[in-house]
């Protein structure tokens, strides 16, 4: 772990805050491999539930690509970067915990791809929000193309992505780009984190698995791995819980077992 993204412990919460905000926060090694390890970390940690993903800084979640660092690079340098760039994403959109991005100022071109990988987004009222890598001759290149029409359409998404224009956070709401625009951007993501926190770890574990594997299987895959997810949860001991809580009209004590 180094510095350059924090991990605060909170318990069954996490906070991962990208920390370079003089760069205002942009993807350069030492973020990507923060970013990695942060979510290797997160994975072996069997209390922890729920992560809340932010920036430093007041001017921006995430700027993208280090704009500086790259100019150092080679090509084949870029090629590796990159690669690593995917890995430590798909880590978090794999993760089996839950991913919360709370989003302010600049979110863009890298930055809006690593909020794509999380499975919520809350975004600050001044936030903006755009892909404008074809405006610097390349194209999102770390899973924007991709993720980004699957979540809000291709219609939506070739706008955003073949214009490169910048919106603004409740135009982001409008698209289902994010899912809360709110003044407190951190506090909204905390209490979407605290309602995950409160429900059975592996039911979330699972109906994560079997949202993320199952969107775009035929219905029938569809419905056999949302099957396969849902036995997990029958041996639980959870499960007896929920039902004894709620024959008993209390809160249940969820143990992740
Ligand atoms: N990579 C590296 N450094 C970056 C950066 C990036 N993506 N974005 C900003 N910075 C640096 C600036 O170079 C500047 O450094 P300096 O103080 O040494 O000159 C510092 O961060 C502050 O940037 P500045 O533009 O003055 O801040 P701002 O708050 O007014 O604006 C942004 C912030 C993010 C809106 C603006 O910097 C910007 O548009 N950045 C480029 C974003 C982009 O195109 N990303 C996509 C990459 S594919």
């Amino acid at each position: 772990m180094n510095n350059a993204v924090l991990v605060e412990d909170h318990g069954p919460k996490w906070v991962v805050r990208l920390n370079m905000p003089e760069r205002r926060n942009a993807l350069g090694r030492a973020v990507v491999e923060g970013i990695l390890g942060a979510a290797a970390r997160a994975a072996t940690v069997r209390s922890l539930r729920a992560i809340v993903l932010c920036g430093a800084g007041e001017k921006a979640f995430c700027a993208g690509a280090d704009l500086k660092e790259r100019q150092g690079l080679n090509p084949d340098e870029v090629r590796e970067f990159v690669t690593l760039l995917n890995r430590s994403f798909r880590a978090i959109e794999t993760s089996p915990k839950v991913w919360i991005a709370a989003i302010h100022g600049a979110c863009l071109g890298g930055g809006l791809e690593l909020a794509l990988c999380a499975d919520m987004r809350v975004a600050q009222r001044d936030a903006v929000l755009g892909l404008p890598e074809v405006r610097l001759g390349i194209l999102p290149g770390a899973g924007g193309t991709q993720r980004l029409p699957r979540l809000i359409g291709m219609a939506r998404a070739k706008e955003l992505i073949l214009t490169g224009s910048r919106i603004s956070a409740k135009e982001a709401l409008n698209l289902g780009l994010v899912n809360r625009v709110d003044e407190d951007h951190e506090a909204a993501a905390h209490a979407l984190a605290d309602e995950v926190c409160e429900a059975a770890p592996i039911s979330v574990q699972q109906a994560k698995r079997a949202v993320n594997l199952g969107w775009d299987l035929p219905i029938e895959e569809g419905l056999a791995l949302e099957r396969e997810c849902y036995e997990v949860t029958i041996p639980t001991q959870d499960r007896l819980e929920g039902l004894r809580a709620f024959a008993e009209k209390r809160a249940p004590q969820f143990k992740g077992e």
